[in-house]
């Protein structure tokens, strides 16, 4: 059993307040989900110029199930016309797209390049049309690409092996995935070259219909690995504006090449050390709770970074951002909080809900001092039951601009559209946080909602995940 109630046992938000109390966390909760037009996430938004119809957002969301050669497929495709189902009126990046074969994370992720194009074009034509079926009108709906490089996390060839590009010697993260030599360092000339692939990701986005691309700054990833780049010399690291180039720059040729392509940013706000199980506090099978891989690193938040950088956003007009934290890699507790850790995790050092308000509370400050930002509120699926209650608080009170669902969609697609409609959500599709979404991929399979989605079970992943899961 976990050391934290489950939220399914707080059977009423007064419960839910109760737990909260004890944990000596704050977190602005209605009494009940409500429906359109009452509820504050019922809202239209105005993006750049674009009225987006409502206040819900579906994460980019990978499952590690492209074809060989980074085209769409059709479990692609199922999962993007899920999103298009959903009733959120904002689909931000799909998942993450490979500008560059070596860049992927895992031998199946989209590659956006000019060989995928017509696909990627379909993929969205379609997605938008399921969404025009389902709902009346696509005009409000406002959809992007995501555009990456895994630096750090690449695994273009092997789903089990790591083919790291990194841009400094990282004292813990060298450690932890196994660098012990400078060969995986990109040279500023190797980046000079992928920001003209970037460029390019954005022509093809535009060309596709996306109405923007976001740059992607986040989990670890090559983008985010930029800010922390303190110790590398050259154009790219050291200073801030060194730091920031990468951005700059590939912001500086989207604007000349793609006019009128919006640009967002995801950026993971603020990072923690890496976690590991503690070993001393195993229990058999199951990991131990999560420590800091080293004692004297950060687990707290600090946004001064963060801010800087979105100072830096809104100075080049970049006015969309989706706030998220840390890295599934190495600190997933803060980026996805879950009751059960996927098999390379550990089980949760804080209850849950403190990951949550963690993210939302950080998110709420850039907000006060963003005004004039768009901000999109990661971090939500551990609310379960609660998650619409405090969605709404939060778009209410003028904490966050829109909500997004990550895992929560994957095991109910069609949450906002049942509480945009009735208030009410379908408690059986909940997703629990079983991390089977993460375990697939961390060992090779391709990802979904095993728990949930009847279809998944159907595929011959499944049973070998049980398998994993049973051996862990
Ligand atoms: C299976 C899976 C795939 C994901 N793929 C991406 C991705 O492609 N790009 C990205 O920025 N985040 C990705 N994420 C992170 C989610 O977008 C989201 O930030 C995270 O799950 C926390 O939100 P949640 O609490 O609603 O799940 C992924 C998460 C999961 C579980």
């Amino acid at each position: 059993m976990s050391a934290f109630p489950r939220v399914a046992a707080l059977k009423t938000v007064a419960a839910l307040r109760g737990r909260l109390q004890e944990l000596g966390l704050s977190l602005a909760c209605d009494e009940a989900a409500l429906a359109a037009p009452e509820s504050p996430l019922a809202a239209p938004v105005e993006v750049e110029g674009f009225r987006c119809g409502n206040r819900w957002v579906i994460h980019p969301m990978e499952g590690w199930d492209a074809e060989a050669d980074g085209r769409v497929s059709d479990l692609v495709r199922r999962r993007w016309h899920n999103f298009a189902r959903s009733g959120a009126k904002w689909l931000w990046g799909g998942e993450a797209m490979a500008v560059v074969p070596e860049g992927r994370a895992n031998p199946r992720q989209l590659i956006i390049n000019e060989a995928n194009e017509d696909s990627l074009k379909e993929l969205l034509a379609g997605t938008v049309e399921v969404h025009r079926q389902a709902f009346g009108a696509a005009d409000d709906l406002l959809v992007g690409f995501q555009l990456t490089h895994s630096g750090r996390f690449c695994r273009p060839n092997s789903q089990k092996k790591y083919e790291p590009r990194t841009l400094y010697r990282h004292p813990v993260l060298d450690r932890k995935f196994g660098i012990d030599s400078d060969a995986p360092l990109l040279s500023d000339e190797e980046l000079r070259r992928l920001i003209e692939r970037y460029i390019a990701a954005a022509r093809i986005a535009q060309r596709c219909g996306a109405h923007f691309v976001d740059v992607k700054h986040c989990h670890g990833y090559l983008g985010h690995e930029f800010l922390s780049a303190h110790t590398r010399p050259g154009d790219f690291g050291g200073s801030f504006e060194n730091r920031t180039r990468f951005l700059r720059e590939i912001v500086a040729g989207i604007r000349a090449a793609c006019p009128g392509l919006r640009i967002g940013v995801r950026l993971s706000t603020f990072d923690f050390v890496a976690f590991k199980p503690d070993p001393a506090r195993a229990e058999g099978k199951k990991l131990g709770p999560g420590i800091p891989e080293d004692p004297a690193g950060v687990t707290a938040v600090d946004l001064t970074e963060g801010i800087r950088f979105l100072e830096l956003c809104r100075a080049l007009g970049i006015r969309m951002i989706n706030v998220s934290a840390g890295s599934p890699y190495y600190n997933p507790h803060i980026q996805r909080p879950a009751l059960f850790p996927p098999s390379d995790g550990y089980q949760p050092p804080e209850d849950p809900l403190a990951g949550c308000v963690r993210q939302i509370d950080a998110t709420a400050e850039l907000k006060q001092r963003f005004p004039d930002l768009v901000l999109v509120g990661t971090g939500y699926t551990y609310l379960q039951e609660y998650l619409p209650h405090v969605a709404q608080a939060q778009v209410r009170a003028g904490r966050v601009d829109a909500v997004g669902l990550g895992r929560m969609v994957l095991s109910y697609p069609t949450l906002p559209a049942d509480v945009l409609r009735t208030g009410l959500m379908n408690n059986k599709a909940i997703c629990r946080t079983f991390s089977d979404c993460t375990t697939g991929p961390r060992n090779g399979l391709r990802s979904g909602c095993f728990p949930l989605d009847p279809f998944y079970r159907t595929l011959p992943d499944y049973k070998e995940l049980q398998q994993i899961k049973a051996g862990a």
